[in-house]
This record gives C-alpha cells, sequence and structure tokens, in this order.
C-alpha cells in the first residue's frame, strides 16, 4: 500500500522548497523578480495547485461513524458529557463536542471505534499523554489533556476544546496561504511544541495540519497547539522501519525504513511551513513517489544558484523564511535544525515582522 521512495527519488531540495518561493516572489509586487516569476511560472503553478486541492477536498470531508458508533446527539457519555457534535474523525474513534452537564462546559472528548487493537492503542496514547502532563499545555502548544472516563466498554479520552485545524484555518483563507506575519507565531510556536515534546523524549510522528489546532480564529494573535499523539512515541523506543505518519508528511528516513528520531517531526514541520505559505499541501497524493515525479515532471529541477541567485540581497522575511525551511527540511536527520536551534533561528527575530513589506 505504501510505496517506498527509493534513494535515487529523494531529489533536489530546491524542488520541495520551489512553490513556496514561486508563490512569495508572485504575491510580492515589489519584486521585480515576480514579473517574470508570474509569466513564466504560473501555468504549471495553478496546475499543480488545482490537482492539489482537489485531492486536499476529497480527503478533508470526514465521514461520522456515529451509527456504528451507536452516539448521536444527546448521548450521555460516562455521567456526565452529553454529546452536542462530532468534530472529527481519526484512527482512534471520533472526536465530539460535549457539555460536561456538572459544570455546563464545552470539551473534546474522543471515543474509541470498535477494533480488536483498540484497546492496546488507547493504553499507548494514554501512556503517551501522562508523560505530557509533565508539560504546561498553554506554555508548550500542547492540547490539554483531562484524563479519560469510561462509558460503558467505550473509552473516552477528555480533551480541552479547540477551535479548528489548521486546514481548516488555511481553508477558510481558499487556499491561498497566510501572510508571513501569521505564518511566524505559528511555526514559533509549533517548534516550541517540539522543543519540548524533545525534552520529555516524545516523537509525535504524525505532525500535520489536521493535527495542529488555532485554539481561538478570533484571537488578534494567532495561538496553536499540538494534538493526537495516538501513534506519538518515546523517543528511545522508536522501531526503525516502522511506518509511522501520515504519507505525504512522512520523513525520508521513514520511507527509506532506516533508523530515525524525533528529528521526523522537524520534516514534518518543514511541509507545514511550505503548507502556510501556499496555501495547499506540499504532497497531498496518496504515494510520495507519485507526487514527487508530478512536481518534477511539471515544474523541473531548480538549480540551487538560480534559486539562491534569486535570493540573494539583504536578509528579510523571505530569505531567511526559505534558510529555515532548507534546515528543517534537511534530508540527512543528522544536519537537521533542532527545535532549539530552530528558535533562535534569525527568522523568529522579533524585529523582523516590522521590517518586511505587507503582505509577507
Ligand atoms: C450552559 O451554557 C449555554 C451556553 O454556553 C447556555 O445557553 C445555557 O443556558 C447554560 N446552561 C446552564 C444550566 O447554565
Ligand atoms: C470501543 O467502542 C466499541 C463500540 O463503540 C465497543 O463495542 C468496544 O468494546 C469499545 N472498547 C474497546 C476496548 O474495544
Ligand atoms: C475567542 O476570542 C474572542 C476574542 O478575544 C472572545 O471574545 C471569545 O470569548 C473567545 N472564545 C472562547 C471560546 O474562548
Ligand atoms: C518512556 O519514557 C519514560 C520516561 O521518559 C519511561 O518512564 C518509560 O518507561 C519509557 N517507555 C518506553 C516504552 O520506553
Amino acid at each position: 500500500m505504501h510505496k517506498r521512495l527509493s534513494k535515487t527519488h529523494l531529489f533536489n531540495l530546491s524542488s520541495l522548497i520551489l512553490l513556496c518561493t514561486v508563490r512569495m516572489y508572485c504575491s510580492s509586487p515589489l519584486n521585480k523578480q515576480a514579473q517574470f516569476t508570474r509569466e513564466t511560472k504560473t501555468s504549471s503553478v495553478l496546475f499543480l495547485t488545482n490537482s492539489q486541492r482537489k485531492l486536499y477536498t476529497m480527503s478533508a470531508n470526514p465521514s461520522f461513524g456515529s451509527d456504528e458508533l451507536g452516539i448521536s446527539k444527546g448521548t450521555i457519555l460516562g455521567d456526565h458529557h452529553m454529546v452536542e457534535a462530532f468534530l472529527g474523525e481519526g484512527s482512534f474513534g471520533v472526536v465530539t463536542r460535549c457539555r460536561d452537564t456538572k459544570n455546563n462546559k464545552t470539551v473534546a472528548v474522543k471515543v474509541n471505534k470498535s477494533d480488536p487493537e483498540i484497546l492496546l492503542q488507547a493504553k499507548l496514547e494514554i501512556f503517551i499523554l501522562e508523560q505530557l502532563r509533565r508539560l504546561d499545555p498553554d506554555r508548550c502548544n500542547i492540547v490539554e489533556w483531562n484524563g479519560y472516563f469510561l462509558d460503558g466498554e467505550r473509552i473516552c479520552l477528555n480533551f480541552e476544546l479547540l477551535d479548528q485545524s489548521l486546514s481548516d484555518y488555511i481553508g477558510d483563507r481558499n487556499n491561498r496561504g497566510l501572510p508571513m506575519r501569521e505564518i511566524r507565531p505559528i511555526l514559533n510556536q509549533l517548534a516550541n511544541a517540539l522543543f519540548h515534546l524533545g525534552s520529555v523524549g516524545i516523537v509525535h510522528a504524525d505532525l500535520k495540519p489536521v493535527n495542529i489546532m488555532v485554539v481561538n480564529r478570533s484571537e488578534s494573535q494567532v495561538r496553536v497547539k499540538l494534538i493526537d499523539f495516538g501513534i506519538a512515541c518515546n523517543t528511545s523506543a522508536v522501531i526503525p522501519g516502522d511506518c509511522v505518519g501520515t504519507i505525504g508528511y512522512c520523513a525520508p528516513e521513514i520511507m527509506l525504513g532506516t533508523p530515525y528520531d524525533e528529528a521526523i517531526d522537524m520534516w514534518s514541520l518543514g511541509l507545514v511551513a511550505v503548507e502556510l505559505a501556499t496555501g495547499v499541501p506540499l504532497y497531498p497524493g496518496e504515494d510520495d513517489y507519485d507526487v514527487l515525479k508530478f512536481i518534477i515532471e511539471t515544474q523541473g529541477q531548480l538549480p540551487d544558484h538560480l534559486l539562491e541567485s534569486g535570493l540573494r540581497g539583504p536578509e528579510n522575511g523571505q530569505t531567511l523564511f526559505v534558510r529555515l525551511i532548507k534546515e528543517m527540511l534537511a534530508l540527512d536527520a543528522n544536519q537537521r535544525i533542532t527545535p532549539s536551534e530552530a528558535l533562535k533561528h534569525p527568522f523568529f527575530n522579533p524585529g523582523l515582522s516590522r521590517r518586511t513589506p505587507s503582505p509577507m
């Protein structure tokens, strides 16, 4: 099912960040290069974008197995959690919005699906969530977990209610990508989350926009939190060759079946960074190989020297952003930037946001 990449298919890094760069140049009216890029690249960019969008919307519409689970609006889970809505679906089960009738607060309750492996899965997730309790969820940009309860045979994980996923947040902007002033804090918070996960020795292993939640979209300063630790594991307990994560967000070392560690999360974050800027996933397909091949076929390889020359000049938000992505997407896990290095990256320099021209 999961076609593995061979080494020869790991293309020039320039190709990976091409979309991102093209998108930046196109949206920066001040940049002379933009004219050139727009004229020469638009058709293939649109082509790629539309086909990505199609795949994207196809997968963005979860169907709820609520009949199968015997849960509907009004169902009481445990003693006092009344189901108000369905929020999403994952491998573990469904996520419902519930009102705690004891205190009238709304929470997100993740309820298990029927699956022979579910008890083991639930135990593993609870094990990880217990370890994460050492971290302050607000300071570490991680979802707050309030324990679990049982409803008959059902296992219910009780989380704080968050607003919307980052993929919906991007979708609300018609998948046009976010301005740099929003990208910067989001990436900074996610790097912070990875830094803290690293400090307790946990690999998330499934970082992607649907597993990142915007806390409250009405707040003027966007805040995000990492959710779904369903396949997270101890850094010390990773099994090389284990097929973890979501196709399209997996680091090359996973696809190649070589040993991996928390650096896989940074790879995924690099792809999230591209997606924030372009508005569409870089590899939305069912098969990494075909999508990568498609990018190369439609765009061609952008030689490094061209990319570099396009980015020369005083350091600004764009060049630093591309530099950060390159460091996050280092093919060699040993060369990949760590969360603490990322947090010190000049891209996050507070002075920068004032100097960069809008909208970037
Ligand atoms: C609970 O909160 C909702 C809105 O958040 C409100 O409409 C309702 O009246 C409240 N119920 C009680 C019993 O306080
Ligand atoms: C999970 O949910 C299903 C149906 O909702 C239930 O029948 C099953 O026993 C639950 N628990 C476990 C541990 O599988
Ligand atoms: C979200 O933020 C807005 C604006 O700050 C605030 O009015 C609202 O109460 C917040 N919503 C929640 C659920 O906290
Ligand atoms: C994971 O790490 C924690 C503490 O860091 C440790 O207590 C636990 O035994 C580890 N579990 C595995 C499966 O390695």
